[in-house]
């Protein structure tokens, strides 16, 4: 399963990309505005640092200028994905964009028909919302399942990147079910570290190497 970090904050992407943690980066108008940088400034210092893709959001809503944004994005750098949502204008960008040998990031994706739409405009990557659709009581999981479900039965390449991870579970439940990547915010990833038995168990051996003075160095 690959990795992606949902975020725009180049410190945050560049710990865990020391770790070797990071196979990708997803950017959003909110997470751009978030992090108070130009778009253009911060996705080319991000696509610097980050061999995989870089995923930057168009702003039109039109396909026309949806394609035309997405072709300035792609001269930042050779690792961006275009994101474009998944409305029809979008899918019509998809297709040109894909056509044109870009990878697209649709996003936006609530349901599995809208996925099963992706795929076949030549999406690289689907990105369905977990977390929105737990926000009104659906089940994000479900919809995952289902992606992968459609896709397997026929052979499309899209990749499922389950996105608005909201929780270490999120990540587990897209692991077992398959999904290609996640992209979750530093604080989850990091998060995914955490067990009160690893802290119990390191605390009893702390406090056996005081009591017995055990040295390496
Ligand atoms: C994905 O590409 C989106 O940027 C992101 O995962 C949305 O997450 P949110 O619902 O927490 O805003």
């Amino acid at each position: 399963m690959k990795f992606f970090v949902d975020t725009a904050e180049i410190d945050a992407i560049a710990e865990l990309n020391d770790l070797g943690m990071v196979d990708g980066v997803t950017t959003n108008p909110s997470l751009i505005k978030k992090s108070g940088r130009d778009i253009i400034e911060v996705t080319r210092e991000i696509c610097a640092m980050v061999d995989g893709p870089v995923s930057a959001e168009v702003t039109a809503t039109d396909a026309e200028t949806m394609i035309a944004e997405g072709r300035k994005l792609v001269e930042i750098a050779g690792n961006i994905a275009v994101k474009v949502p998944l409305t029809w204008d979008g899918l019509k960008a998809c297709k040109v964009l894909s056509d044109d040998g870009h990878m697209v990031n649709v996003t936006l994706c609530f349901s599995a028909n809208q996925a099963l739409l992706a795929a076949k405009a030549g999406a690289t990557f689907i990105s369905p919302f977990i977390g929105r659709l737990d926000d009104i009581n659906l089940d994000g999981m479900d919809l995952i399942q289902d992606i992968r479900t459609i896709y397997d039965n026929y052979g499309f390449e899209t990749q499922i990147l389950a996105a608005s991870i909201r929780s270490v579970n999120h990540i587990l439940d897209s692991a077992r079910i398959g999904a290609d990547v996640i992209t979750a915010p530093p604080a989850v990833i990091k998060a995914m570290v955490n067990h009160p038995l690893t802290d119990k168990g390191l605390d009893a051996f702390l406090s056996d190497i005081k009591a017995a003075g055990i040295k390496i160095l």
